[in-house]
């Protein structure tokens, strides 16, 4: 039944900024969505990798439900015990000494890149002001983030922009080994590229980084916000890469669908953020705290890591088969449940399109821009789930290449 909100008050009433389906997504349950038709989508896309628990998980639903009986927000004035065991737990199971939140991945990195910048000046001049960030990657929407973003598109439009911050190619050791210098501050990389392709970062580039912001006493900054909270098999990406940064953004999966944002650092460099050097007023809400750590008690488990990385094989798996049938894709590639596949030439500039089909087929799945299919589903998407997403996907297939 058609509900009586309408689909094109978007159009009248909200900044024309995103370009929503044409369904209302009205209910959710695991990897499930209904539409306000009730129609069902199997989902292959988490809400963007957010949705890490999938929806409406029950364990985080009492844990938020006990949570809003309790306090919902308080501010910075005072602290609260969700944010101080949420602070506990991540810096126990990570490389971090201390813990700033806030309530977006953008956030997470504009924090990240202001306390890179003054941890520079205390400690050395006001020259060493660089910010080196590679072509293609995605930090966030502020305009200090979406400048350091590779990907001038997001930030041509909102000049004058901050200055000092370096563009160089991902995976490029000799490129860095050029350019870095006493003027670094930092370097900032993801991982795994997420919104710009899904392109996993060569390990011997990380180290290549490691080395390099150690020799030139620049920071090195892991954004995680895709690839943290168990969505490559670890609770954070870097864990396999054997490569510790000295800062760490995390965000989306670490609410699992409660917005909160955070950013991890070493000791010697919190200490240049003292009262009044940076803030926030919802950064550290009780409520968003405490779902997260509900989430990380169920994500940092051997037996729930090691489902993500049997679903990656799975995944892979039926992607290759079915690329094998309709030959659309020239490469699969991601780890975990991050898994990117890139349209032959013949498709380019068409996963949009792709989504769309899929859409229509009852599947939602996500693009990292025009060329490249994404999926981030659950990360304890059901095999019910994962056998009816194919299948859906093979329908959406079928219908692309004729189309
Ligand atoms: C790697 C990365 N960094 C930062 C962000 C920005 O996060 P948010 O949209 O929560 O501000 C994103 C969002 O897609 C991301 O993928």
């Amino acid at each position: 039944m058609s509900g009586t909100i309408q689909r094109n008050w978007f159009d009248q009433y909200m900044v024309p900024c995103f370009s929503p389906a044409k369904f209302i997504p009205v209910k959710a349950k695991g990897s499930r969505v209904w539409d306000q038709e009730g129609k069902e989508y199997i989902d292959f896309a988490g809400g963007i990798a957010v949705n890490a628990l999938g929806h409406a998980n029950d364990e985080l639903k009492d844990t938020l439900i006990s949570q809003i009986e309790k306090i919902w927000h308080i501010g910075n004035g005072y602290t609260n015990e969700p944010v101080l065991k949420l602070a506990k737990s991540l810096v126990e199971n990570t490389f971090a000494d201390k813990v700033f939140f806030c309530n977006s991945g953008a956030e997470a990195n504009e924090a990240a890149l202001k306390i890179a910048r003054k941890y520079a000046l205390d400690k050395y001049d006001s020259h060493k002001n660089e910010i080196i960030s590679f072509e293609n990657s995605f930090h966030g929407r502020t305009l200090f983030t979406v400048t350091v973003g590779g990907q001038p598109k997001y930030s041509q439009d909102f000049a004058p922009l901050p200055q000092q911050i370096t563009h160089l190619p991902y995976n490029d050791i000799a490129a860095i080994k050029a350019h870095i210098s006493e003027k670094t501050c930092a370097v900032i990389v993801e991982p795994i590229i997420g919104e710009g392709g899904v392109i996993p970062a060569d390990p011997a580039f990380l180290k290549a980084l490691r080395e390099l912001c150690d020799q030139h006493q620049a920071l090195l900054i892991f954004d995680e916000i895709q690839t943290g909270i168990g969505r490559t098999g670890y609770l954070y990406a870097y864990e396999e890469t054997g490569v510790e940064p000295d800062i760490l953004t995390t965000a989306k999966g670490l609410g699992g669908g409660f917005p909160i944002g955070a950013m991890l650092v070493r000791q010697h460099i919190a200490e240049v953020f003292q009262p009044g050097s940076h803030g926030t007023t919802f950064g550290g809400n009780p409520l968003a705290a405490a779902v997260a750590n509900k989430v990380i008690e169920l994500v940092h488990q051997p037996e729930f890591l090691a489902g993500v990385k049997e679903r990656h094989h799975e995944f892979l798996q039926r992607m290759s088969t079915l690329n094998q049938r309709y030959q659309i894709f020239s490469e699969l590639r991601g780890k975990g449940l991050l898994l990117g596949a890139e349209l032959d030439k013949k498709y380019q500039g068409k996963a949009k399109n792709l989504t769309n089909i899929a859409a229509e087929e009852g599947l939602i799945a996500l693009i990292a821009g025009p060329d490249v299919l994404r999926f981030a589903p659950a990360l304890n998407i059901e095999q019910q789930d994962i056998d009816d997403g194919f299948s859906r996907l093979e329908n959406a297939l079928k219908r692309f290449v004729q189309e």
